[in-house]
Formats: C-alpha cells, structure tokens, sequence
C-alpha cells in the first residue's frame, strides 16, 4: 500500500497552476493559532513550487463546522495570516466560500509566484459527502493537483479523494511532507530493522485493537503504557482500583494478549503506577505495584515500568510510538511520557529510526523540546493510528505512481 507516488518535484510547474490540499486544521485559542506545526510542515512543498516559477493554491479544512456556510469560528484566515508570515511573501485570502466567484477570479488572476489559500473546505457539506460537483468546482482552472495533506490521509473527503478524480489525466502527485510520512509511517515500518519496538498508549484499547492485531508478529516487543494498559492488567485478573477500564472490552483484551503471545510478539505491561484518589492536579501520589487498592486510580506508570520500557526501547533499532504513557498534561503524571521519549533521543542516537505517531504524543514530546532529537514526528494522528494499523487511504489510491 506504500508503492512510491509520483512527487511534486518530478513534474514542470513553471506557470501551471498547483491547487494543493494541505492540513491547516491547526489548533486555536481565542482566534489565535497555539501550535503551527501543520503550517510549518507544508513550506518545503509550497517554496518547491514557487521556486520552480508555479501558482500555488492551497485548500485545507478546519475544525468540524456544521456545513452550512461560513462560521467565522472556523475561518482559515488566521492560518493565511501565519503562512505569509513564514514565506515572507503575501497569501491572498480572496473569499469566504472556497468555490464561489471571488475564489474563481482570485485563482484565475494569479501570477508565477503567487499564492492563495481558499477558505475552509468543510463550510459546504460537500466536502465530507465526497461529492463530485463540488469538486469539480475545486478542480477547474487547475493544472496540477497536489496532495499534501497527511493529517487528513485517513479521510475520504472530497478534496482528498473526488477532486483527484475530477483531475481526469491531468497529473495528481504527492507533496513533499505526505511523501517523507509514508516513507516513515509505510517503508521504514515495512521494513524495519530488529529489535522492532512499538510503544502504545492512550486512554482506550478499543481505538488500537486493530493497531495491536497488526503489530503482533511484527515487531518484537509491543509495549503499552496509559489508562489502555488497565483494560488488559484486569483481563489478567489484576486489580485496577479506581483507574479507567473499558469494562466492555476485558473479554477481548484477554483474547488479544493470548494472540500477540501466540504470534510471538513480547508484550511488555507496566508492573507499577503513580497514583491518586482522582486527576486534579495537587493531590498527594502513591506507587503501586500491578495490583492497585480500590480507593486510588492509576495515573503514570511507575518508576520501575519506566525504567524497563526505556530499557526495551534503548536495545531497538526500530521505534515507533503513539500514545502517552499517562496523564502527561498534568505533572507529575508527565514523568513516564518523559522517560519513554527520553529513551527514544537516546535510541535515536544510537543510530535507530524512532518515529512519534501525531496527535497526544506529537504534542507531548514537542512540549519538552525533544521534536528534533527523534527521526520522525508524524503530522496526523488518526492517519498515522490508520497507517500502523493497515487500513484503508482511499486518498494515496487515488495519485499517479511514481
Ligand atoms: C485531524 O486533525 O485529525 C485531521 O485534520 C482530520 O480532521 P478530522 O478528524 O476532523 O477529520
Ligand atoms: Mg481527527
């Protein structure tokens, strides 16, 4: 599923028109971006175009609007703001409606060099329902269409996947940040080098089921960190206390750890935790071994899981990670987190690939500075989660081979 895309930087962009579906689906705070590495991340693709004499339109959603119009909430202009701001270079912001006749002359008036980003994709309903009219509107006057979205490579929507299909023979291509993500996420996995590791995390073992079923025969050790871990300590007949545990899934749990036994997979839980009678801040911690008493609840794992997980991940020479080990938000419950990644500089180091799935964990380890000192750190959440677990990307499907 990871066969090489033709690129954006294997084709003449010299006064064509590139329309490129990026994911500036970044967070806000009172209007204000708070972490613009998404922005950042679609630069390289951007400057590769305009460097090479192209017109750079760029289309991306926002946030989940109802769709049915323009919510000034879930505007793209913050997003237009901060790009100008990093080319150094004006980002026409032309219309509220991505596809109405303000959009169309904007785009249609544009010269080498230039770059517009139209407003948020998801003000129509369109967007999500995939619809082929609607992208048939995104797709006229364009040249080239461009993909570098990989925040949003697990979605079918219509600038994903129909306005691709709208391109007829004209060329559709990867950009340069969805290319580095599937050489990460795709090649470097399905071809790892050994000892192979993935760390699992997160709050619920329903959403890495899949994940955990792929990963079993796969990679070496499968270690699992997080309020997850509770769910298979009580399928084991431990006790949890007060922790987090999808009641519902124990059953499946207990099949789920015979299966990655059966497939030879080590799977590594953690034998201690940091605790507390609830999650607010301040309260005073107590360590317990696996078994907790029933009036506390598990909220980072202990020292001496800490130490053994980063133990694993020192030996590997593959890593791939997503899912905090614990309440990382809230220290003290962050020093698990902090160890894993911790480990994962000094693996790196060693001269393994370590590569941070997007979401809670980019967050984290972006947040005690160690973003540089890993080999990857994925832009997208669900769509790494939907990588690692095989599923389907109707969206690579849909670019020409390389
Ligand atoms: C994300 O942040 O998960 C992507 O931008 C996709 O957004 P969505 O989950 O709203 O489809
Ligand atoms: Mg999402």
């Amino acid at each position: 599923m990871t066969s090489a895309r033709r690129t954006i930087d294997q084709i003449d962009v010299t006064d064509r028109t590139v329309l490129v579906r990026v994911d500036f689906n970044v967070p806000l705070k009172d209007g204000a971006i708070t972490d613009d590495t998404r922005i950042r991340a679609a630069i390289p693709t951007i400057q590769s175009i305009l460097d090479r004499g192209g017109k750079v339109v760029l289309m991306s959603h926002l946030g989940r609007p109802a769709g049915t119009g323009f919510e000034a909430a879930f505007s793209l202009a913050p997003a237009a703001a901060r790009l100008a701001e990093h080319l150094g270079r004006p980002v026409g912001f032309p219309s509220h409606d991505c596809i109405d006749d303000a959009a169309k002359a904007a785009v249609a008036a544009m010269n080498a060099g230039d770059v517009v980003l139209l407003e948020n994709l998801r003000f129509h309903k369109a967007e999500k329902k995939g619809d082929a009219t609607f992208a048939a509107a995104l797709a006229s006057g364009i040249d080239i269409y461009c993909n570098d979205a990989f925040g949003t490579a697990h979605r079918a929507d219509a600038s994903m996947v129909a306005v691709a299909e709208a391109m007829g023979d004209r060329p559709r291509v990867a950009g340069r940040l969805l290319e580095k993500e599937l050489q990460y996420l795709g090649t470097a996995i399905e071809s790892a080098e050994r000892p192979f590791v993935a760390i699992l995390g997160g709050a619920k073992v329903s959403d890495k089921l899949k994940t955990i079923r792929r990963l079993a025969g796969t990679v070496d050790s499968l270690i699992v960190g997080g309020a997850m871990a509770f769910t298979l300590l009580k399928a084991r007949g431990h006790t949890v206390g007060k922790s987090l545990v999808e009641a519902d899934m124990v059953e499946e749990a207990g099949r789920m750890i015979e299966e990655v036994a059966a497939a030879g997979t080590d799977l590594v839980l953690p034998s201690d935790f940091v605790c507390a009678t609830g999650i607010e801040a301040g309260l005073p911690t107590s360590v317990h071994g696996e078994d907790l008493p029933g009036d506390v609840m598990g909220l980072d794992i202990g020292p001496a899981s800490s130490a053994r997980f980063a133990e694993v991940v020192r030996a590997a020479r593959t890593v791939v990670w997503n899912g905090p080990m614990g309440l990382f938000e809230v220290p003290p419950y962050d020093a698990g987190t902090r160890a894993v990644a911790a480990a994962l500089v000094q693996a790196t180091e060693a001269g393994a690939t370590t590569i941070i799935g997007g979401g809670d964990t980019a967050a984290a380890i972006q947040g005690f500075g160690l973003g540089t000192k890993v080999s990857h750190v994925s832009t997208g959440g669900g769509a790494s989660l939907t990588m690692l677990e095989g599923g389907p990307m109707p969206a690579l499907d849909v670019l020409d081979r390389a």
